[in-house]
């Protein structure tokens, strides 16, 4: 046995005594909220700056190729997580709406504004070939950074709106209509996928665009990255019933049946095939004995689409 995996064994056997008793206490009442949710709080990187920039970089520049070089106006993130920093890089870029899809509630104005003078500090400090161009960029973001404030304290601010739709699935009120949607390390982690297709599909306007980046890996629950798929259904069903959200184990194809089907092109997937630690196709439960191969090999994708 490598080092590795002996780590990993003994970290899993902490794990299963804890999730077990967790079990215990929810079989007994069933509305005690799981402390870390079986030791995966998962708001996700999105308190610290640099991430975020990242995150919005990635997003921003599948835009930018295959949209519109330009800044999207109204733009809807799904699950930004500890954070709404990859919303406030795309308010201090030029976006004017910025809508928080989650299924929890973490706003902390406290922790965003955090973030905020972080990014401020990051993006000022960007090397721009032509000092003019970054001189016009820094007093614009230094303006932008004011009005993202008073919202953010709760101020009703002029350009800027900053919506934080939680939880997004059972919302009474009409959902905002904006230009693009996107999401990062989240679609893996949504239950009801067609529903969150189709909702993409209504607050979208034709033209507009998604860029979705979503890890099908195993989440730290083997370790094999894809040995979730080894995993029986019954046996999932407990592991899952500890935690506020876990993953749906849905792969690829997936995703892009339900992106067409909702009405969708795909302009562009980016595909990453797993690492050196995976289990063989003998190895898949009943319910994945049918995988493709390209399911089964792709542990991340990058995909982007147009509403048509
Ligand atoms: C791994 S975190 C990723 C957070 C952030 N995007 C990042 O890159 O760090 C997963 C996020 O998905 C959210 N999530 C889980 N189920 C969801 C659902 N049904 N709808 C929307 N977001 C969901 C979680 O609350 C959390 O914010």
């Amino acid at each position: 046995m490598s080092f590795e995996r002996a780590r990993f064994e003994l970290f899993n056997l902490a794990r299963i005594a804890f999730r077990s008793a967790q079990y215990l206490f929810k079989k007994i009442n069933p509305n005690y909220f799981p402390i870390g949710g079986g030791l995966n709080t998962g708001g996700g990187g999105t308190n610290r700056a640099e991430y975020c920039k990242n995150v919005w970089g990635t997003h921003i520049g599948a835009f930018n190729m295959f949209a519109a070089p330009k800044i999207p106006r109204r733009i809807a993130e799904f699950g930004p997580g500890n954070s709404i920093g990859t919303g406030l890089c795309a308010l201090l870029c030029g976006a004017d709406e910025y809508y928080a899809f989650d299924a929890f509630y973490y706003g902390n104005i406290a922790e965003n504004i955090t973030v905020l003078e972080e990014l401020i500090k990051l993006y000022d400090n960007e090397n721009f070939d032509q000092i003019k161009r970054r001189e016009r960029e820094r007093e614009e973001r230094a303006d932008r950074l004011e009005k993202i404030k008073m919202v953010l304290n709760g101020e009703k601010g002029e350009t800027i709106k900053i919506d934080y739709i939680a939880t997004w699935e059972n919302y009474a009120a009409p959902l905002p209509k904006v230009d693009f949607v996107f999401s990062q390390a989240v679609l893996e982690h949504i239950d009801n996928l067609e529903n969150f297709y189709e909702t993409q599909a209504r607050i979208l306007d034709r033209g507009g665009f998604c860029s979705h980046q979503i890890d099908f890996r195993s989440h730290g629950e083997t370790f094999e990255w894809n040995g979730h798929y080894a995993i029986s259904e019954k046996k999932w069903r407990r592991i899952r019933y500890v935690r506020p959200y876990s993953i749906n184990r849905e792969p690829l194809s997936t995703h892009v049946n339900l992106l067409k089907k909702s009405g969708f092109e795909i302009v562009y997937l980016r595909k990453t095939e797993g690492g050196k630690n995976a289990i063989k196709r003998d190895r898949l439960a009943l319910k994945f004995r049918n995988l493709s191969d390209e399911d089964f090999m792709t542990s991340s994708a990058l995909i982007v689409a147009k509403k048509l």
